[in-house]
């Protein structure tokens, strides 16, 4: 078994990355315009830190954590998401003194011990933004608006946008009394699970998958109609500035998400596509979270979008991420004449940027065009030594087949002029025809 990736971690292999470099590249340009800089956090941090900010009711902490002792006998664990370690660094590194809002997004995987099935997996991905300093429902809506623009981006259709309110801790202290005086009468019901939820979180019953379960809570009293003035002022607010942006949502009393720390606003984005992996991505508020890791209270809210379910979703809907040309120049060559000629032809057009390369196994000519046109460059050019002697080669165009003489001498200029893809500006090349016109 050491041969093989653990139970639910998985490879990117070279043939898929560039759909992730795709989705990470217009995920960080959109944050960066919604003036989110990015932010890298470790892998793993100390035990205690998920324990009191995902909190100790929480599956997470409770069953899927990658927990253990290091040398020193501190106890360590991976990742199982992003804010809680957002949320240290902001307090550590002294964010609350700088301007506000401090608005940040993340790159990162996350790890949780799970029951693997499609799109539910040991190590994940996740995008994700964390905006801290800003009390008022206007943040709300511009994060929600990021989401639903980077959707936008991709070509997305049908990810419906499902918001909800689960009130601040005094009125959630008095809904869970209501709830529990409606559970009660039912609790021999109740699956397993809800029953141990009963007394620690009653909250999380609401969104039980169990069928009899939701039968159950179907007729129960609705957050929504029970939080407190400023609460519901909130909802308000946010349900207002998203009609004001035409971004369409439905407010599900339904939605209360699986971690300890959010309070008002939650929500998510779900596939509305038959067969789908459900919650593509999750977020809300945690106004208490920066002061329960530590920090002064601190407003907060922000959201996680798996990238793996983004990618399934994508599929799905028959949205296809095109692979980018990578490979500008092959040089085949035959002899060892034309070997050392191309081996310098290759170096010098890979400092000017351009994509090049030769054969590094001895192959038959037949077996280099193979190979060039199996790893589809646009251009290949066939070094003898009668080229060498002459000065002169042909330099084909592989998508159209057409051929064109060229001297070896010019081929660095000329290829860059010919070339689709225009190479990256070259500081050392004195006629660098990308500054020309
Ligand atoms: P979460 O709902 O636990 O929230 O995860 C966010 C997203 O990560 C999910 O919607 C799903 O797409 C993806 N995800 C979660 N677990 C797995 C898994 N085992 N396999 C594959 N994908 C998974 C959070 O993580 C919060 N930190 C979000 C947040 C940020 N709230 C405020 N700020």
């Amino acid at each position: 078994m050491f041969n093989q990736a653990p139970k639910g971690t998985r490879d990117i292999l070279p043939s898929e990355v560039y759909k992730w470099q795709y989705l990470e590249s217009i995920f960080s340009t959109l944050c960066a315009k919604f003036g989110y800089k990015e932010i890298r956090i470790p892998v793993f941090e100390h035990t205690e830190l998920f324990q009191r900010g995902v909190g100790d009711s929480t599956d997470i902490v409770q069953k899927e954590m990658y927990t253990f002792n290091d040398k020193a006998g501190r106890s360590i664990t991976l990742r199982p998401e992003g804010t809680a370690g957002v949320v240290r660094s902001y307090i550590e590194n002294g964010m609350a003194s700088m301007a506000q809002p401090i608005k940040l997004y993340y790159n990162i995987s996350a790890y949780r011990y799970e029951n693997v099935q499609k799109g539910r997996y040991r190590e994940f991905h996740q995008f994700g933004v964390e905006a801290f300093g800003s009390a008022g429902p206007e943040i709300d809506v511009e994060i929600i608006s990021l989401l639903s623009m980077f959707f936008e981006r991709l070509g997305l259709a049908n990810t419906g946008l499902n918001i909800n309110s689960i009130g601040c801790p005094r009125c959630r202290d008095a809904y869970h009394e209501k709830l529990k005086v409606f559970l009660r009468p039912h609790l021999d019901e109740l699956c397993e699970n809800c029953q141990n939820r009963f007394e620690r979180n009653p909250l999380r019953i609401l969104d039980c998958k169990e069928e009899s379960c939701q039968k159950i809570v179907a007729g129960a009293p609705l957050l929504p109609e029970n939080l407190c003035g400023e609460c519901g002022a909130h909802l308000e607010g946010v349900m207002s500035g998203l009609d004001n942006l035409g971004i369409v949502y439905r407010v599900d009393p339904q939605i209360v998400r699986g971690l300890d720390y959010y309070t008002k606003t939650v929500f998510e984005f779900v596939s509305e596509n038959p067969g789908s992996q459900g919650t593509i991505c999750g977020g809300g508020r945690y106004d208490g979270l920066v002061e329960v890791c530590g920090g002064a209270p601190t407003p907060g809210i922000g959201f996680a979008l798996g990238v793996e379910r983004l990618l399934m979703e994508l599929d799905s809907q028959g949205i296809l991420i095109e692979e980018p040309p990578v490979m500008d120049i092959y040089i085949a060559t035959l002899g060892h004449k034309a070997s050392d000629f191309a081996q310098r032809l290759v170096y010098e057009l890979r400092k000017c940027n351009v994509g090049a390369e030769t054969d590094l196994l001895d192959r038959s000519l037949k077996a280099q065009m193979k190979y060039a046109d199996k790893k589809g460059f646009l251009y290949t050019i066939v070094l003898g030594d009668d080229e060498i002697e002459s000065g002169k080669g042909v330099l084909r165009d592989m998508r159209s087949g057409e051929k064109k003489d060229v001297s070896l001498d010019s081929i660095i200029d000329r290829l860059k002029k010919s070339l689709l893809v225009a190479p990256e500006p070259c500081r050392t090349c004195p006629s660098d025809p990308t500054q020309q016109k």
